[in-house]
């Protein structure tokens, strides 16, 4: 028998509660039953996204709601800038490519985070048109948390619009989405959500809205103005994931209970706690200024191989972590604690990276990194 425990960045585990509704016969989604689910469901993910604003559903990955924030703000020849400090910054560079948009970009050394007075600065430059600032609340691939409070105050001086990809970070850092002046703020399901991949939010704000409806490019699957108007009939315009709904559903209900605040100080306990026992084993953060509470990003020890460790926690131990992307490739190691997590996860992929660690002939004390984890803090999740 083989247990298997996911601690990757999404998709994460999802709870019995969600499985089992998803187990449940299909509603049909042109019905009032649906409607009222549907309706329960966009009311609580304001919650989430602490906004009063209506936050739109999309069937597609998160990528789905990033491509829709570029096609249904900006026409060719528009300009946008873009935060780009990671995988995911330059993932908005690529969607801007694809769109003939013209790129302004603020480079971020990887591992550290965007300093809000570079984008005032460029944003002060004479004779730009640009129309949003592109930003990520947690930069999955360096476990970078950015300072969206910080952005949103400056972007709120100009006509321009924050977009934040919060698809790791929702519900795990802190996103004060109306307070913080975010105008388009987007999510995923398969993150701190626990819901299976398939699922993308946006939420705008009033001044997104006007950008977007003066925007002259035709959108069709992906429009914020079509999912707007079915939104208002308790719909969405095409045939939704039913069953990904009926998960979300219960996970709502979870967050709810839990209260939001106490999800994110949940994460922000287990991300302490993961980072106290890498350290413990003699490991380095990659980010320890700046981490997210949904990911810890941890340079792999010299002599180690990187894919290996990687491989030997999931072969050995049945441990999914996720490794280094791009140019951070066998560099580091990425322990997600997020979503449906507590302190025990926590211990158990601590406990499976001495054991790799072990095995990969770099000495730490078994245990050790367990202790670190659990004397730190009194409360437990
Ligand atoms: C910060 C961030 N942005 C975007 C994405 C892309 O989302 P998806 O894979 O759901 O399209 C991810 C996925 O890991 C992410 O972590």
């Amino acid at each position: 028998m083989k247990k298997e425990y996911l601690f990757a960045p999404g998709p994460t585990p999802v709870p019995p509660q969600a499985l089992e509704a998803m187990a449940r016969p299909i509603l049909h989604h042109r019905t009032g039953k649906f409607r009222e689910i549907f309706k329960e469901i966009s009311e609580s993910l304001k919650e989430v996204f602490q906004t009063s604003n209506q936050v739109l559903i999309f069937g597609s990955s998160g990528t789905g709601a990033m491509e829709a924030s570029i096609v249904n703000v900006l026409g060719p020849g528009d300009q946008a800038l873009v935060i780009n400090g990671g995988k995911f910054g330059e993932r908005f560079l690529d969607l801007c490519k694809a769109y003939g948009i013209e790129i302004v970009e603020v480079p971020v050394k990887w591992g550290t985070a965007v300093n809000a007075q570079a984008v005032q600065q460029r944003l002060a430059q004479p004779g730009h048109k640009i129309k949003a600032v592109y930003a990520t609340l947690c930069e999955t691939s360096t476990g970078v948390v950015h300072d969206i409070e910080a952005l949103g105050r400056v972007v709120a001086e100009t006509n321009a619009i924050l977009v934040v990809d919060a698809i790791s970070g929702l519900a795990a850092d802190q996103l004060r989405t109306d307070a913080w002046q975010v105008d388009i703020a987007i999510g995923a399901s398969q993150k701190a959500l626990m819901v299976p991949p398939g699922l993308a939010f946006a939420s705008l704000s009033p001044k997104a809205w006007k950008t977007v409806e003066a925007n002259p490019r035709k959108v069709f699957y992906f429009s914020f103005q079509l999912a707007r108007k079915a939104l208002e009939a308790s719909e969405s315009p095409f045939t939704p994931p039913v069953s990904l709904l009926m998960a979300l559903r219960e996970t709502l209900k979870m967050i709810r209970e839990e209260g939001i605040d106490k999800v994110v100080a949940r994460h922000a306990d287990l991300a302490r706690r993961t980072r106290e026992g890498v350290r413990a084993l003699g490991l380095e953060l990659y980010a320890p200024d700046v981490s997210s509470n949904a990911v810890t990003a941890v340079k792999i020890p010299q002599g180690i191989d990187g894919s290996l460790f990687v491989k030997r926690l999931r072969e050995g131990y049945g441990v999914t972590v996720a490794g280094g992307q791009g140019s951070l490739k066998g560099k580091i190691f990425r322990i997600a604690h997020l979503g449906y997590c507590n302190t025990f996860d926590v211990l158990t992929a601590l406990s499976s990276v001495e054991g790799a660690l072990n095995d990969l002939g770099f000495s730490c004390e078994p245990g050790k990194a367990l202790q670190a984890a659990l004397q730190t803090f009194e409360t437990t999740h």
